[in-house]
């Protein structure tokens, strides 16, 4: 029997509580890809995943192996003559530490104040969650879907999707599609409905510096051999100029410079821009000098430490040399950016910046490109109206600063156009402490994607 949105949305409204205990559920996994003591959580936050899709009657569930954590695939392929929709989303998490500024455990997950607090709660299990229960509400008492169904979430993207593309090239006939809908965006500024169009790539990488073969007595050596963690700090403070832009010889020359309309674009979005400030607790914004922060974060490329560490880090005192200081660093890529190349630039500066009397070692780490799609796509524009239509009001285009590799991968490896898709809050702290959801966008964004599916279902594609 055919149904319509407002069948499954009377079908939401009845279950509402038992899919929230089963999203909780999701979340008590700690499934914590980086990090090899979580591996086997991942494998379980993928059993729930292929458990779940089952139950809601997809088929062909598999759990599929990789070199690393695995890949959830399902399908529902009885859409005749309807257009074939790849889903993606991640089900893997970041680490959860500093763990003291949690109120809550991270993995013990809390409603309070209309929202659900854990790691993932936003990022990206309440999108993976809701794509669940919409296919599952559409399915339901022996429905059907008004379109085909692909679904492929991970358990690597928070560490770098090491093992996708391999896994996707490996299987681009059983992934053949018209369209990959990856769901791990959100709304912009205000919590206003959002479509993301850009995302920026990255590359990522160690830096060790080691000087002595162990820690000195500083004062039987302080001044007569190179501190390695003073040496890592020049180091560091040699890759920005005065102006905030990245100090390395080569990293803009494949930069294109913004457009007016991007600048435009740009302008044009409704941010408060001292709201966002305060939202992080500094006194003043900071970035490369000649762009606006809008600009800085989605289209202009960066470099940051994500970590650095070294030496004596416990109460009270202890007088060292230490043998060797470490940082990890990344760097946010726009378009024609190439990670493995601004790899080799950011090391070749790094060894330029290194003196005499330590050893510097730069290691890759992972690297994602970038990916720009399409607002005219008629999915793009499909997206806009079922957003609007649970949402109230037109979603406005975004170009984020953050990175989700495997859109460019849908591109290249299985020539797809992209539509991003995701309903978490702005200020949801994704990868910090207390990250939370607000429930309203996930039980709005399940409604908006069992719309979509309906939109896309009399939406020609071409
Ligand atoms: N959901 C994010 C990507 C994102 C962040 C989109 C902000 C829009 C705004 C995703 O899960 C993520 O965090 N990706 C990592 C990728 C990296 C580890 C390769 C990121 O951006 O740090
Ligand atoms: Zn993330």
């Amino acid at each position: 029997m055919a149904r319509h949105p407002a069948d499954i949305d009377a079908w939401l409204d009845e279950t509402r509580e038992e899919r929230l205990a089963d999203y909780l559920e999701f979340l008590r996994i700690p499934s914590i890809s980086t990090l090899p003591a979580h591996a086997a959580d991942c494998r379980r936050a993928a059993g729930f995943l292929a458990d779940h899709l089952r139950q809601a009657g997809l088929e062909h569930v598999e759990v599929a192996e990789t070199e690393g954590h695995p890949v959830v695939y399902a399908d529902w392929l009885h859409a005749e003559g309807r257009p074939t929709v790849l889903v993606y989303g991640h089900y893997d998490v970041q680490p959860a530490d500093p763990l003291d500024l949690w109120e809550k455990p991270p993995f013990d997950p809390r409603v309070e104040g209309g929202r659900v607090y854990a790691r993932g709660a936003a990022d990206d299990k309440s999108n993976v969650h809701a794509h669940l229960q919409a296919a599952r509400g559409w399915l339901a008492d022996g429905g059907t879907l008004p379109i085909n169904l692909k679904y492929v979430f991970e358990g690597e993207e928070e560490s770098g999707s090491e093992h996708l593309d391999h896994w996707l090239s490996a299987n681009r006939e059983r992934l053949a599609a018209d369209l990959a809908v990856v769901s791990d965006t959100g709304f912009f500024d205000g919590n206003v409905p959002a479509i993301t169009v850009g995302l920026r790539g990255i590359m990522y990488a160690q830096l060790n510096v080691s000087g002595p073969t162990v820690d000195l007595h500083s004062g039987g050596y302080g001044g007569t051999v190179r501190n390695p963690a003073t040496v890592l700090c020049e180091i560091v403070a040699g890759l920005h100029d005065a102006e905030g832009r990245v100090n390395v010889p080569g990293f803009y020359d494949d930069v294109r410079p913004l457009s007016v309309r991007d600048r435009e674009e740009f302008a044009r979005l409704p941010f408060d821009e001292d709201a966002y400030r305060a939202s992080t607790g500094v006194d003043a914004l900071w970035g490369e000098s000649g762009f606006t922060t809008l600009e800085r974060r989605g289209g202009r490329p960066t470099l940051e430490v994500n970590g650095i560490w070294g030496g004596f880090q416990g109460e009270g005192a202890k007088t060292i040399i230490p043998a060797h200081a470490h940082a990890k660093v990344s760097c946010r890529l726009v378009r024609d950016q190439d990670p493995e190349r601004i790899f080799a630039l950011v090391r070749d500066r790094i060894l330029q910046l290194a003196p005499a009397g330590v050893r510097v070692e730069v290691t890759y780490i992972h690297g994602g490109l970038p990916s720009l799609t399409p607002i005219d796509h008629p999915a793009t524009q499909a997206a806009a109206r079922s957003l609007r239509e649970v949402f109230g009001g037109d979603p406005v285009y975004i170009r984020e600063g953050g990175s989700v590799p495997v859109t460019a991968s849908f591109e290249s490896i299985l020539g797809l156009p992209v539509v991003l898709l995701g309903f978490t809050p702005p200020d949801d702290r994704a990868h910090a402490p207390n990250e939370s959801m607000r429930l309203d966008n996930y039980e709005q964004g399940t409604r908006t994607i069992v719309r979509y599916w309906q939109a896309l279902a009399e939406t020609p594609l071409e």
